[in-house]
């Protein structure tokens, strides 16, 4: 890891891009195959997950939208305590980045399968079309799933940007760098007006007290900024010069 002057942005990327993206088409391309060509293929089997109308993908996909939406919340609590410099006192700062980035493309890559695995639900019986393009979802919730497929594309970008910031400039990295936040609101409005699990009380709490945690966490990052304006740290000063003679 290479530290230059400014704070967050001193940490290289620690996930290679290549084994990455060969984790991500791989994964892509199994749960294609597993959702559209196994049920045609192998009728019984796609029966023995819940026969006429097989339940297990809407369950895959429900639970996985938590552990995305929990590996985002990680990702972006990890990168406000960079910021607000938390993180010092636990893990450290260079390990709170490697960290953080990587758990944000893991989080991307169970949101790919939360919302792959869907297609093989015969209720919401969306088309891969309806998938890819935000607003389509026509016969379920599409304001409120779109705003999950704007989530998606957003945290998409901002992944790829760890690994083109000497090409893009810091000033551009940290200015995309700041869409997480409106990707984080994305994904929770979301979750909330789109998925079942809203009106149960766990469910609940979890939304309040994970948007919470980061709303604590941001707070005390603008007001240490502000102090710091305010009450700006006294310069070290120099050692008194030492007298001749
Ligand atoms: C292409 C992108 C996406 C599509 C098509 C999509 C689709 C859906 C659908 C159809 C539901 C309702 C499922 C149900 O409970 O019946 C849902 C729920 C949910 N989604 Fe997504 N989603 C996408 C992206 C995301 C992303 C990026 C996140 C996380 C940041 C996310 C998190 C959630 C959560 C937490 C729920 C609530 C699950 C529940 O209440 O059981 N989704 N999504």
């Amino acid at each position: 890891m290479s530290v230059n002057s400014s704070e967050q942005t001193e940490y290289e990327s620690s996930v290679n891009i290549q084994s990455f993206l060969m984790f991500l088409v791989a994964m892509t391309i199994g749960l294609l195959v597993a959702v559209l060509l196994l049920p045609a293929w192998l009728p019984n089997m796609a029966f023995s997950l819940g026969g006429d109308a097989p339940k297990a993908y809407w369950y895959l996909s429900r639970g996985t939208a938590f552990v995305s939406l929990s590996l985002l919340w990680l990702s972006m609590a990890l990168g406000i305590s960079i910021t607000n410099k938390m993180a010092r006192l636990w893990p450290g700062a260079p390990a709170a980045f490697a960290i953080h980035e990587y758990v944000s493309l893991l989080g991307l890559a169970f949101a790919i399968f939360h919302a792959v695995v869907i297609l093989g639900d015969h209720y919401i019986n969306f088309t891969l079309l309806q998938l890819l393009i935000p607003f389509s979802t026509i016969d379920y919730r599409p304001f409120w799933v779109g705003l999950g497929q704007l989530g998606f594309y957003t945290w998409a970008i901002i992944a790829i940007t760890f690994y083109i910031r000497p090409i893009i400039g810091q000033k551009s990295w940290r200015f995309l760098h700041y869409g997480s936040f409106g990707m984080y609101l994305l994904g929770i409005f979301h979750g909330i007006y789109s998925g079942t699990d809203t009106s149960q009380g766990w469910a609940q709490n979890y939304y309040w007290y994970s948007a919470g945690i980061l709303l604590f966490l941001l707070m005390y990052r603008i007001l240490a900024v502000v102090i710091d304006k305010v009450f700006p740290p006294k310069k070290a000063t120099s050692a008194p010069r030492p007298t001749q003679g």
